[in-house]
């Protein structure tokens, strides 16, 4: 379908994941348009977009690629959980450099937005990141977000550690230990690791964020674990009590295969053991194996609430620095008709 708002002709359809040439030039023109508006951002790599090609039980995605004159202009991503949280989206639109401000992004949130409303979903959120030092409606992808009528309703931090680090060196209560394991966690710890996994679904700070937290339970650690592996190197450290076993939290590392840096994921340390600095322990310890294990790494991303102080500080001891802040934008799904009357336009 050609979109008419548009200010130059844009065909948009779905992507089939399996093209190679389609999907290779759907990422290329994702990583100009990040490359063009972000300060240091973690790009997914051309082979972690290629595992959109093994279906997930627990999340779909469906890309859209804005086409004119028959090259790739624009991309959408639309990502929908599938047990849960039935009423969300999250999407992520990028439009090549040399074809910004012509309606293009706008578009494909029109043709986004028609299939999401078609498969029952009502709110969408996604990410907008403004450099350090940049008021917000000055960075595109915020303005871009607000023009559609999505407002700011969770803040983070991007956080960036340049490798090799010298972690700081606070001892922690010796009544503790960490514990280190890679691609799957071990069979007699996986129970009490999915009942972190679930408590972490339930504190991470998500502001206004319309999530609903889910149980994670040993299948979706199984079925998450096997995905992991076939993009990145995992490393995993825990928390635990040497008295009686009891765990007090965990933290995960994701290095994609064959990129240079890396993504500090999930940090939690459960509710009744917090204080004790087992975050910092944790952090250290996935540290000290990735020296070990992936010397050629030279940086490591994380985000952290603006608010989460206790990250904030732990993360700080590390020497990570801020480089953007990342605003989760949200709004009600309307349809393209109703946007339009919105934005003051007479129906064709
Ligand atoms: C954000 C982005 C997708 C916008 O794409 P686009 O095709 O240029 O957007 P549109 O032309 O449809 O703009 C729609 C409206 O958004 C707002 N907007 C878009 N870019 C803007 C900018 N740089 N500054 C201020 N407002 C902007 C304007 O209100 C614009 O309407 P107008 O041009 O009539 O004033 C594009 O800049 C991009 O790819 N950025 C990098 C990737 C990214 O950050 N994506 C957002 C994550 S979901």
């Amino acid at each position: 379908m050609v979109e008419p708002h548009a200010e130059i002709p844009v065909e948009i359809t779905e992507l089939d994941v399996h093209d190679d040439v389609a999907l290779r030039e759907y990422w290329e023109v994702e990583q100009a348009a990040m490359r063009g508006h972000r300060s240091r951002p973690l790009l997914r790599s051309y082979h972690v977009l290629t595992m959109l090609r093994d279906p997930n039980p627990y999340f779909r995605h469906v890309l859209l690629a804005a086409r004119a004159d028959g090259r790739i202009v624009g991309t959408a991503d639309l990502g929908c959980s599938v047990g849960d949280n039935l009423h969300l989206a999250d999407l992520e639109i990028s439009v090549h450099p040399a074809r910004q401000r012509l309606g293009i992004g706008r578009a494909l949130y029109d043709a986004a937005s028609r299939r999401l409303l078609a498969d029952g979903r009502t709110t969408v959120v996604g990410e907008a990141h403004v450099p350090v030092g940049t008021q917000p409606e000055a960075a595109a992808a915020y303005a871009f977000a607000s023009a559609l009528g999505l407002r700011s309703v969770h803040v983070e931090d991007h956080l960036l550690l340049d490798l090799p680090a010298t972690p700081p060196d606070i001892p922690m209560a010796d009544s503790w230990e960490v514990i280190t394991w890679g691609r799957r966690c071990p069979d007699e710890l996986r129970s009490a690791y999915c009942r972190m996994r679930t408590q972490m679904e339930n504190d991470v700070p998500r502001g206004e964020v319309d999530y609903e937290p889910h149980v994670f339970d040993e299948e979706r650690l199984r079925v998450g674990e096997e995905r992991i592996a076939r993009g990145y190197d995992q490393v995993v450290a825990a928390a635990r009590r040497t008295a009686d076993g009891a765990f007090g939290g965990y933290s995960v590392v994701l290095v994609p295969h064959g990129e240079p840096e890396a993504l500090q994921d999930d940090t939690l340390v459960m509710p009744e053991h917090r204080g004790h600095r087992l975050g910092l322990a944790m952090k250290r310890a996935t540290l000290a194996v990735l020296s070990r294990e992936h010397p050629e790494l030279s940086a490591i991303h994380t985000w952290t609430s603006v608010d989460n102080a206790a990250m904030q500080r732990t993360n700080l001891g590390f020497g990570y620095r801020a480089v953007e802040r990342m605003h989760e934008m949200q709004g009600t799904i309307q349809s393209p008709a109703a946007q339009q009357e919105a934005r003051g336009w007479s129906p064709a």
